[in-house]
């Protein structure tokens, strides 16, 4: 008889974004003449850059040509994008991370999910809490974790990000060997400082721990002070592999491309204790079970790189920090302490009751949606997640009807 995998039984029976759209549409279902504004979940509104598009329509023209036509690529990415990625993401920052140390994909989502399948499944966890609920369900899945109990599983070591700590946690005294971190972070658009991750590189040299390091939102931020890669800190080579992805850099959320960076000095152990080079087994993983990002959408990726595409990327993410500077005032002004919005696209905002609650306030008063807290974790109960991924007119739009229901 065949079996399923039961881990999977082990997680909880609702998706955050499912139950979301659930409560949304039986609203707007049972209201169709109130129009509803979206700012709940993180996807990008506005079109591509033009230096992307332009690169799309001329690699797919390669694509027509005999000449010019390409089949399967490498599995690792095209030699120009992986030395742009080199070039202008870490040589530019003073970090030394060869071309062959990056590995392109479809997405972080993936990655973040596929990269725990290199390591043991009795490794002990260090996971943030509130989080991008990826890192947590993907361990679930994979046997990592006991039962959900009262929200929170069995066997993850949960780092406690609240107000108390900036939204950062601290490294715990407890040992841990597989650490996820996230900054500029999701949910609650908080920024690490260089001491900060300093300490953590710190920490998994002591416990021969890796850090799985989340940049996704690392084109948001714009205090200079801020590392925008975890190989800006001393040592960090040893110790952390970086995921980045075009999608909120770029607007390629529905294009698909993202870089996973695994250095070669990186190493874990096996059981006799032996070292082996991280590097190559997610080399193996990779080439054997992914064949390569379309070369259109490469071609669209390397085109962030040139100075059009810089400027034009710039732009968009400088519009929607626009976005979020407006909505973190307009909440602070209506009294709600507010985290995040100066080097992310999130704001986290203390609600200081039920997140549910709040969220279906605001439907159904101000026919806005959100993301409430508690879908993140335990930690994220008492809050919302507010996206400054609209139009100018959706925020504008929503502020004012916020304001009006709160009154
Ligand atoms: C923290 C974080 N990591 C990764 C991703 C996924 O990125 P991608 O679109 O490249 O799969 C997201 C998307 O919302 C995210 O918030």
């Amino acid at each position: 008889m065949i079996r399923i995998n039961e881990h999977y039984l082990k997680l909880k029976a609702s998706y955050l974004f499912a139950d979301i759209a659930r409560r949304v549409t039986a609203y707007t279902t049972a209201h169709p003449d109130q129009p509803v504004i979206r700012l709940g979940i993180g996807d990008v509104t506005e079109p591509l850059p033009p230096a992307c598009v332009s690169a799309l329509h001329a690699a797919t023209d390669e694509m027509a040509q005999r000449a010019t036509f390409r089949g399967y690529g490498p599995e690792q990415g095209y030699a120009f994008l992986r030395e742009a990625v080199a070039a202008h993401d870490y040589a530019a920052r003073g970090c030394a991370i060869a071309p062959d140390e990056i590995f392109i994909s479809d997405g972080s989502k993936c990655d973040c999910g596929n990269i725990q399948e290199i390591f043991s499944t009795d490794v002990t966890l260090a996971i943030p809490d509130p989080v991008y609920p990826v890192y947590v369900d993907t361990n679930v899945m994979a046997g990592r974790t006991g039962a959900n109990v009262d929200g929170r599983y069995r066997g993850i070591l949960y780092l406690d990000s609240t107000a108390a700590n900036g939204y950062v946690p601290a490294v715990p005294s407890a040992p841990a060997d597989l650490i996820y971190l996230c900054f500029p972070n999701n949910p609650t658009g908080a920024v690490a400082t260089r001491a900060q991750l300093a300490a953590w590189v710190a920490y998994a040299k002591q416990h021969q721990a890796v850090i799985l390091f989340d940049s996704a939102y690392e084109a948001y931020i714009r205090d200079p002070a801020v590392p925008r890669s975890i190989y800006e800190i001393e040592g960090a080579r040893d110790v952390a592999i970086e995921f980045r992805s075009f999608s909120k850099t770029a607007g390629f959320t529905g294009t698909r491309c993202a870089y996973t960076v695994v250095p070669k000095s990186l190493q874990a152990y096996d059981a006799s204790g032996q070292a082996h080079s991280l590097h190559a087994l997610w080399n193996r993983r990779h080439t054997t079970k992914f064949n390569g990002v379309a070369y259109p959408i490469q071609k669209a990726a390397a085109a962030v790189y040139t100075p059009e595409g810089q400027g034009q990327t710039k732009a968009l993410t400088d519009f929607y920090l626009e976005n979020a500077a407006l909505i973190r005032q307009a909440m602070t002004a209506l009294g709600f302490a507010c985290a995040g919005g100066d080097n992310a696209p999130y704001i986290w905002i203390n609600v200081q009751r039920d997140s549910w609650e709040f969220f279906d306030l605001l439907l159904t008063r101000a026919q806005v949606v959100c993301t409430p807290g508690a879908g993140f974790g335990a930690c994220g109960e008492g809050h919302v997640r507010i996206s400054a991924f609209n139009s100018r007119a959706n925020v504008e739009t929503a502020l004012q009807r916020i304001a009006a229901a709160l009154r």
